[in-house]
């Protein structure tokens, strides 16, 4: 047999491993999983039942395209059918662009720290990313604009922002636009769009109308409480909308999360329910954090930001022996997902016990 062995593509070493782990014994106690962002309520009924339902025909197939969905979402969007694209998660959508709309060398252009899939999907392509920082946590959308280069074929902007849970206002959103170069892709996540509702905020499927160069993406994950069956969207012009479903996995949404979703749109109503719920816990938090002296920026998301720089690891690890399982970037600051009001009333008391030392 030949020495060589087969070696994966160089772009692969810049991109984080996954080694894997034998399964860890359960925690024991109460635990919080305020790491992820995800909505802290399980599926409404209807969907619990109608994902039951579904899970009897698992020994078919589904489409290859969720059809109902997309069917779905074009008229509760009010676009054509042939704007819609579908994907497991909006991570997977996010593969699709870069297999679709990047080739080895492009510039893609996006805010730092931003969402931690931006660098990964830009480095699989071979593509190069260029970092432009957020100013006072927010996007520094003159400085992206400053970026763009002629060798830039994409822009991925979070809003509102993950992790800083910060959002720029729909006139400056924009401008911003109005001046990205007609070639350039813009990728506009808006994963927590449905928490983002003041009367200043965009909504990036109203913008994409006469924009052919803006990709909007969605996600059932977050307000929709979806997030463990995998299933995202995205509205985009038929001619990029169409080169990503040549991208996508066949098959690639289950017929459980299809239904799921379907059910979840339908219970909208109950749904922003918990959604009002969970935005007023994170302003209670937020008020009552401040008032403890932490410094905590203005949040349109499901999560709060807490920019503590260099005591991140100490405060996540006093959080985590009160079994707050948080998000530690640990050197810049804590992501934390609202969670239910027992949960938020712990971490209340916890953070109270604990001083700043910025
Ligand atoms: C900004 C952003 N986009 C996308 C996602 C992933 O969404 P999905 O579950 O649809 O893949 C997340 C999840 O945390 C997110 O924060």
């Amino acid at each position: 047999m030949s020495s060589l062995s087969p070696s994966p593509r160089v772009v692969l070493d810049g991109i984080p491993a996954y080694v894997p782990k034998p399964p860890q014994p359960p925690a024991t106690g109460v635990s919080h999983r305020l790491f992820l962002n995800e909505n802290p309520y399980p599926p409404l009924p209807s969907a619990l039942a109608t994902i039951s339902r579904a899970a009897s025909q698992t020994n078919l197939y589904p489409g290859i395209f969720p059809e109902q969905l997309t069917d779905a979402l074009a008229r509760k969007l009010d676009v054509p059918l042939s704007h819609v694209v579908t994907g497991p998660g909006s991570v997977g959508i996010y593969q699709q662009l870069g297999q679709a709309m990047l080739s080895p060398g492009d510039e893609v252009v996006y805010a730092w720290p931003s969402f931690e899939a931006f660098p990964i999907v830009v480095r699989m392509a071979g593509a190069v990313p260029v970092e432009v920082p957020l100013t006072d946590e927010l996007h520094d959308l003159e400085a992206m604009a400053a970026a763009i280069t002629p060798r830039t074929s994409m822009v991925l902007l979070c809003e509102p922002n993950n992790p800083t849970g910060t959002a720029v206002g729909a006139a400056e959103l924009k401008r911003f636009l109005d001046r990205v170069p007609g070639h350039v892709l813009v990728v506009l996540d808006e994963a927590y769009f449905e928490f983002c509702q003041g009367p200043d905020a965009p909504d990036g499927v109203e913008l994409h109308r006469d924009r052919p160069n803006l990709v909007v993406l969605r996600t059932f994950s977050k307000a929709y409480g979806l997030a463990g069956l995998r299933v995202g969207y995205g509205v985009a012009h038929p001619e990029i909308a169409e080169a990503l479903r040549k991208c996508a996995v066949p098959c690639g949404v289950s017929r459980i999360a299809e239904q799921a979703a379907l059910a979840a749109l339908d219970a909208e109503s109950e749904l922003f329910d918990q959604v009002d719920r969970i935005t007023a816990e994170r302003e209670r938090l937020r008020e009552a954090l401040g008032r403890q002296g932490w410094s905590i920026p203005p949040g349109a998301t499901n999560f709060l930001w807490m920019p503590l720089g260099d005591d991140s690891d100490r405060v996540a690890a006093a959080l985590e022996r009160r079994g707050l399982l948080v998000r530690n970037f640990s050197g810049d600051g804590l992501r934390i997902t609202v969670g239910r009001p027992e949960a938020n009333d712990l971490l209340i008391e916890t953070l109270k016990g604990l001083t700043s030392v910025r």
